[in-house]
């Protein structure tokens, strides 16, 4: 895994969007995994400046994106559809069409949950997968405990989770228990997957994931069993990386011997 640690949330955001675009650049028809919730909303933004101001093409991309609450439909504002679509599609060239997230409002749920996986598959699977993680180590809505070989399913939240989600509705009741949520074994399918962490909240849940045994207990950890991630940290998450100045060295013989966009 290579650990790339910026001083400020904006640099880290930065960092991570040139290797979207650069992603995009070299292959304009690539499909991208994408995430919601705070710490990716410093990637989306420059994404759209890089498409408002350099031109940054999405026309030909397909997005998928990991997760959506179960029970709430597109048009709710705190669904994930409404989420991606205000704070990157509408301002990007992405064609809607090739958009996608899992049905909340499926009926029948895993016939709903295996379409999605097909379309995927279909569509040649995941270039670039974006992540954030929970506190309590979880990627997309892979709670701990979640199989590592697990595929997308409805996932029962923590509560842990619900509290966290809670800052986004109006009472707990409305937090959705539920979600629709690809499996640890789904992302780990990807090509690439970009880790992103920021804040110290962060840091007890990045130290386990990068450094720690690879356990169902924190699900970002089957990460180190992929051969092509990159983690992108604010200062604040590495705080509690053993090896944090071994990465920063990394990145500065990198940098030295011209190997640091690869
Ligand atoms: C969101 C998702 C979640 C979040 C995680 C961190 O699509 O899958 O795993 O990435 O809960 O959320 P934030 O970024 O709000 O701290």
């Amino acid at each position: 895994m290579r650990v790339r640690i910026s001083n400020s949330y904006f640099d880290m955001s930065s960092a991570a969007a040139k290797l979207i675009a650069s992603q995009l650049r070299n292959k304009p028809d690539s499909v991208l995994g994408l995430a919601t919730g705070s710490t990716p909303l410093g990637t989306y933004r420059e994404l759209a400046r890089m498409h408002k101001e350099e031109g940054l093409d999405f026309s030909l991309v397909r997005t998928f994106n990991l997760d959506e609450y179960y029970g709430i439909g597109p048009d709710h504002p705190q669904s994930y559809h409404y989420f991606m679509n205000e704070n990157l599609i509408k301002h990007v060239n992405i064609d809607p069409r090739n958009v996608h997230l899992p049905d909340g409002l499926a009926k029948n749920i895993e016939e709903s949950c295996r379409r999605y996986e097909d379309s995927i598959k279909e569509r040649g699977g995941i270039d670039v997968q974006l992540l954030g993680i929970g506190r309590d180590g979880h990627i997309a809505f892979n709670e701990p405990g979640s199989s590592l070989g697990s595929r997308t399913r409805l996932k029962t939240l923590i509560q842990e989770t619900v509290s966290d989600n809670a800052r986004f509705f109006k009472t707990l009741d409305e937090v959705p228990r539920f979600a629709i949520t690809m499996g640890v074994g789904t992302i780990l399918e990807a090509r690439h997957i970009i880790l992103l962490a920021s804040g110290g909240e962060k840091a007890d849940a990045v130290k386990l994931a990068i450094e720690g045994p690879v356990t169902t207990e924190i699900t970002a950890s089957a990460l180190q069993l992929h051969p092509k991630v990159t983690a992108f940290l604010d200062v604040a998450a590495a705080d509690k990386l053993k090896r944090k100045d071994y990465y920063k060295y990394v990145e500065e013989m990198r940098q030295k011997f011209g190997q640091a966009d690869v």
